[in-house]
């Protein structure tokens, strides 16, 4: 169980065998660290979920969750595909050994030397729009090629979610409207060097109602029976990520519960088509979320309008609460055995007033040189860190019972200057 992977022991936070305390005296702060163990066991509980079904199944990982090539390597070697939204996440999903039949290329606005890529690669393809359905039919007959594409459907589904990450709602930026797949499709069958191989959606993340997703399966049956009149035989139907988890204790569907809704929904679909099209699901919080935290140092306590703590660690590592309100467990790995004393709001080292990453908690004393565990990093967080304020991203470490591997080191300084050119004439 993925609970047991960070335990405390004579008070102390643990990431499997591993004192938290040791991680930060020889690694710093702030520090990103994986447990292995977690990953295994969430990866473990899809194909188990899932076994029952009487039809493939294929899970394909969003690798924009998290990208570390090391958890890459690990999630291909399982077995996984990959869900791949741009050049970057193709380069290190290639790199990483996903097998390419179920490397999916998706992304609504693909240049054409994204597309070139793609199509070199032999990867399928989600298109996002008919300019994009033309773009890949040149470029492949440019290469001699054959692409299989889905559409990307857009459902017009609500599921219960914050609204920057609801994809599947009629006003999303994402897919073609559910209405119009149809004629969609029938442009595709008419395009040169394109197959027809499958039908793609994605209804949004954070989603903890198994509901929304029976829907979306709904109709992309009906979407199907209309493809397969064109003559289509369908390889795939794609549901996209999405399932929630439990960020704040209250209990969310597991990845079971989930699987029990899922499979009857697509049996009862394949009843109405003729070809036996595999189901894909492209899982990314539910596979590496919760398998992560991030230890941050104390700085300061002050009292003000609110008792904030200020830590090393903030909107550069782990945007989430920032932009989407974000709820993460956090607690103070040193003093894991303290009854909680005092409420305090935990803020970074940002220059902004939006950086709070934990507001309003009820925690033991805290001191200067207190490390802070943020739980549930693992996705989202990394992956969408930036150098803002001249900071450098932090190093990653992966635990394996008493292992530990740098994963990523800390950047440098010159990091922080990569790439620029000062004109010497300049000065
Ligand atoms: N497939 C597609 C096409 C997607 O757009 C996404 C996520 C996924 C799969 C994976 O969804 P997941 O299983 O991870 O929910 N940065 C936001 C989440 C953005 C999700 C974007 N698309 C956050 O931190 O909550």
């Amino acid at each position: 169980m993925v609970e047991e992977c960070f335990n405390v022991r004579q008070g102390v936070l643990h990431v499997e065998n591993v004192s938290c305390l040791e991680l930060v005296k020889k690694y710093g702060t702030p520090l990103y660290v994986t447990s292995m163990k977690a990953l295994n066991s969430n990866m473990d509980s899809y194909f188990r979920a899932f076994e029952k079904a009487n039809f493939k199944v294929r899970f394909l990982y969003a690798v924009k969750a998290n990208n570390n090539l090391t958890l890459l390597k690990l999630i291909a070697r399982k077995g996984f595909g990959a869900d791949v939204f741009s050049d970057g996440e193709l380069y290190m999903a290639l790199l990483s050994g996903f097998e390419k039949s179920y490397v999916l290329f998706n992304g609504n606005s693909k240049s054409d030397e994204e597309i070139k890529m793609g199509v070199e690669a032999g990867v399928p393809f989600s298109v996002d729009s008919i300019d994009e359905l033309y773009a890949i039919s040149q470029i492949a007959r440019d290469l001699n090629r054959e692409v299989k594409i889905a559409f990307r459907i857009n459902p017009d589904i609500s599921p219960e979610t914050h609204p920057k990450i609801a994809t599947g709602l009629k006003t999303s930026k994402f897919g073609i409207p559910w209405k119009d797949a149809v004629s969609a499709y029938e442009l595709a069958v008419k395009c040169p060097n394109v197959r027809v191989s499958g039908i793609h959606c994605h209804i949004g993340s954070q989603i903890t109602d198994t509901t929304p997703f029976v829907e979306a399966i709904e109709r992309m049956f009906e979407v199907a029976e209309e493809v397969e009149k064109l003559g289509a035989d369908l390889d795939f139907i794609d549901i996209g990520g999405g399932l929630g988890i439990d960020y704040e204790g209250k209990g969310v569907p597991a990845v079971e519960d989930f699987a029990d809704r899922i499979i009857p929904a697509f049996e009862k679909g394949l009843e109405k088509i003729k070809s036996q099209p595999e189901l894909w699901i492209e899982p990314g919080r539910s596979i590496v979320g919760n398998t992560t935290i991030l230890l941050t140092r104390v700085n300061a306590v002050k009292k003000a309008y609110r008792n904030f703590v200020a830590v090393d660690a903030g909107f550069n590592l782990l945007i989430r609460p920032a932009m989407y309100d974000a709820y993460h467990r956090v607690a103070v790995a040193n003093k894991m055995d303290r009854p909680p004393e005092e409420v305090y709001t935990v803020v970074g080292p940002i220059c902004e007033s939006g950086d709070i990453l934990a507001k309003d908690r009820k925690l033991p004393k805290i001191e200067k040189g207190d490390i802070i565990a943020v739980f549930d990093t693992g996705a989202y967080g990394f992956s969408m860190s930036s150098q803002y304020n001249g900071r450098r991203r932090c190093a990653e470490l992966l635990v394996n019972g008493e292992k530990v591997y740098v994963t990523r080191e800390r950047e440098r300084y010159s990091d922080l200057i990569a790439n620029q050119i000062v004109p010497a004439e300049l000065f």
